[in-house]
């Protein structure tokens, strides 16, 4: 046994795993940079003030949090989701709107590990601040949509509601309140603590005794104003319009407190664990001006990027790509040829692997074979004598012996141009 081990609810993403996730990121940054959507790398710990936000009675703020005091005797906390940070951050710096961006990164929640809920996981998000159009909710939904597709997966629904404005929702949640208590004999033990932090958080109880009494529970669609009634339609039709298939889901609150109008969750109907949500997100109108910024409207998502591979994993898509590498260089002289080459076919765009420590020519092969090169460059007695190698076809075993001059032009004939990376004149 090794001294240590990862903490709880982390992990090592090794090799080959990490290069997925990688791709992903590069995938998403390619959906949502074709809408304007431009990098943003907040920090990963903040004041703690900055995601009290997200709600007091939420189970982020209350149980979850990584807040410490740090060596000066700031308040901090390692951010728990990325969309408080980013409102902080636009209250700072004041950018021009509609200020769109995109992320990636790592947060932390001090959640019960289990699959699919770690306590450090990863998120790729939007978020778009400044207007409060109901055809943007529309562009953000549907570009979390369309990435899904992209990735290949078929069994995501999407889940779509509306909290309605700030007073709808005091209203719903009083209303609520009332005949949750007028029927607690009837709940578990779990909903009746819930109720007296967050009736709303009651409607996601998974509990087959708090069933019934959910199903006769008030619904938000009564007591949305005008205004929030006319922007969920308007979200609907832009939907329809472009055929992202949803499901109004009256019972969608979400975790987090800041929402208001349009919230919505991804969630894959392939995940058997009690983790289906690959991805939610919703409008927060109200949260740049709770950090102390301008009254800006807020919409945006995030998608979690562990979770979403093990969507892509039950529906074999997405897989990892087998391990590719131009060529591979065995040298059974001294190693200085392969330094010397390895070094030249890089510069020059190649991918080049080489191995180490001398080993015999069979022990090099082996590992020539294993790293997926397309093509061996031998370097033995003979070859170094005359400044010659030879190329051989790893898949075909056809060899042929050139000139190692000759190998830039030799290499590209074989597997293509390459676009150099290195300057060698
Ligand atoms: P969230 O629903 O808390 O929303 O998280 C979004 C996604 O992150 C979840 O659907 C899930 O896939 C993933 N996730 C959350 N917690 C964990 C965990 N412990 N382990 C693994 N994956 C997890 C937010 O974070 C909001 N900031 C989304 C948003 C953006 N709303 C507006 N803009």
């Amino acid at each position: 046994m090794p001294s240590f081990q990862t903490s709880p609810g982390t992990r090592d993403i090794l090799p080959p795993q990490a290069g997925r996730w990688r791709a992903f990121s590069a995938q998403f940054a390619d959906t949502v940079e074709s809408a304007g959507y431009e990098c943003i790398i907040p920090p990963m710990f903040e004041d703690l003030g900055v995601f009290l936000r997200l709600g007091d009675a939420t189970d982020v703020v209350t149980k979850e949090m990584y807040d410490f005091e740090d060596k000066g005797g700031r308040r901090v906390a390692l951010r728990p989701e990325h969309t408080a940070g980013i409102c902080r951050s636009f209250a700072q710096h004041r950018p021009t709107t509609p200020w769109k961006v995109w992320y990636s990164g790592s947060n932390f929640r001090y959640e019960k590990a289990q699959a699919g809920r770690y306590r450090q996981f990863d998120q790729v998000g939007i978020e778009v601040l400044g207007s409060t159009d109901a055809l943007l909710d529309v562009e953000v939904i549907a570009l979390g949509w369309q990435f899904f597709q992209s990735l290949g997966l078929k069994n995501v629904v999407l889940m779509l509601n509306s909290l309605g404005d700030p007073a709808d929702r005091a209203a719903y949640i009083e209303a609520l309140r009332q005949y949750l208590e007028s029927r607690s004999s009837e709940l578990s033990e779990e909903a009746r603590a819930t109720l007296q932090r967050n009736p709303l958080r009651v409607l996601d109880s998974k509990r087959v005794q708090d069933k019934p009494v959910i199903i006769d529970a008030p619904t938000i669609a009564q007591f949305l104003s005008e205004d929030a009634r006319g922007h969920f339609e308007t979200v609907k039709a832009g939907l329809d319009a472009i055929g992202v298939q949803y499901e109004v889901n009256e019972g969608l609150v979400r975790g987090l407190d800041y929402y208001q109008r349009t919230v919505f969750e991804y969630v894959s109907t392939s995940l058997d664990s009690a983790q289906t949500a690959v991805g939610g997100g919703g409008r927060y109108d109200g949260l740049v001006e709770d950090l102390g910024g301008p009254s800006t409207p807020g919409v945006g998502f995030a998608l979690g990027i562990d979770r979403t591979l093990l969507a892509c994993d039950s529906e074999n898509v997405f897989e990892l790509g087998a391990p590719q590498m131009d060529a591979f260089i065995v040298d059974v002289v001294d190693g200085m040829t392969a330094l010397r080459l390895s070094d030249q076919l890089r510069a020059a765009g190649f991918t080049v692997d080489r191995a180490y420590d001398g080993r015999s020519m069979k022990s090099q092969m082996k590992v020539a074979d294993r790293s997926g090169a397309r093509l061996a460059i031998i370097i033995g007695e003979d070859e170094a004598a005359a400044g010659n190698c030879t190329v051989r076809n790893l898949m075909t075993s056809e060899q042929q012996v050139i000139l190692q001059a000759e190998l830039v032009p030799h290499l590209a004939s074989i597997v293509g141009e390459r676009n150099p990376r290195r300057n060698t004149q």
